[in-house]
């Protein structure tokens, strides 16, 4: 098991995935994994405030995965898939995957997800990934719009160490397949849930806006855009689907 026995509880901390990554600068073991009751200062991509308190789900867990550097979207997409199955299982909710790194629920974002890594010359040196998963907290009135608790969406208080093991339990599948090299049966799994596949999308990268139309996902979990200059690969971005 990935996590057994390496579980680290805060009931507050600033930020799970700042903490993580020391811990990974120190080089502590794969599947070492940091939980918080409530952040005080989370974050998520693009250095956004995260907001995290009481009754969601926070937390950061250290990966070494050898040999798959070139896929680092891929793990990002494993988290994701192991929390939509837990979701599925638990709550009986249906999420889908807005590529790269979110969950969405009839049109709201429930789980956010942040993959930082650290490199050595050109090898992976250490990954970690951060889960917000908003589960019984609540959404502040400027969010209301965009985001949503699985409680409000399945109309149930939810369990939440329940909810918990079961994505570990996923987590623990998905990255094995990983390291197995299955990945055509990660991404067919992706792609089944995916909140993008044939859609109009704009894309915000760090440097420049793309339009176009999402046409598959290519092996390393990138994704293939047709466009009116010809086909583009994306690495990573935000996505605003177009109606
Ligand atoms: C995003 O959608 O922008 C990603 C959000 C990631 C938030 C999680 S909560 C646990 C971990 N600690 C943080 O400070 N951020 C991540």
């Amino acid at each position: 098991m990935l996590f057994a026995n390496k579980i680290i509880k805060f009931a507050s901390l600033d930020s799970t995935q700042n903490y993580a990554k020391q811990l990974a600068k120190q080089g502590k073991p794969e599947g070492t994994l940091v939980v918080a009751e409530q952040q005080t200062a989370g974050r998520g991509r693009f250095r956004r405030p995260w907001d995290s308190p009481l009754g969601g789900l926070w937390f950061s867990f250290l990966l070494y995965p050898k040999n798959l550097s070139a896929k680092l979207s891929l793990i990002t997409l494993i988290s994701a898939l192991s929390v939509l199955q837990a979701i599925r299982k638990i709550v009986a909710l249906e999420p889908m995957i807005k590529w790269p790194n979110d969950l969405w629920i009839e049109g709201k974002k429930v789980c956010g997800i942040l993959t930082e890594a650290g490199w050595k010359a050109e090898n992976l040196a250490w990954v970690v990934v951060g889960i917000g998963l908003d589960v019984n907290n609540p959404i502040p009135p400027e969010l209301r719009q965009k985001a949503g608790s699985l409680s409000e969406l399945s109309g149930e208080k939810i369990t939440i160490s329940e909810l918990f093991i079961e994505i570990l339990n996923q987590l623990d599948v998905y990255y094995a397949r990983l390291k197995a090299g299955k990945e055509k049966k990660i991404l067919a799994e992706v792609k089944k849930y995916s909140l993008v596949i044939g859609k109009e999308v704009l894309i915000e990268t760090s440097h420049r806006f793309i339009r176009g139309k999402v046409i598959d996902l290519a092996a390393d979990g990138a994704l293939a855009l047709s466009t009116a200059k010809g086909k583009e690969k994306i690495i990573s971005g935000e996505i605003n689907l177009i109606y």
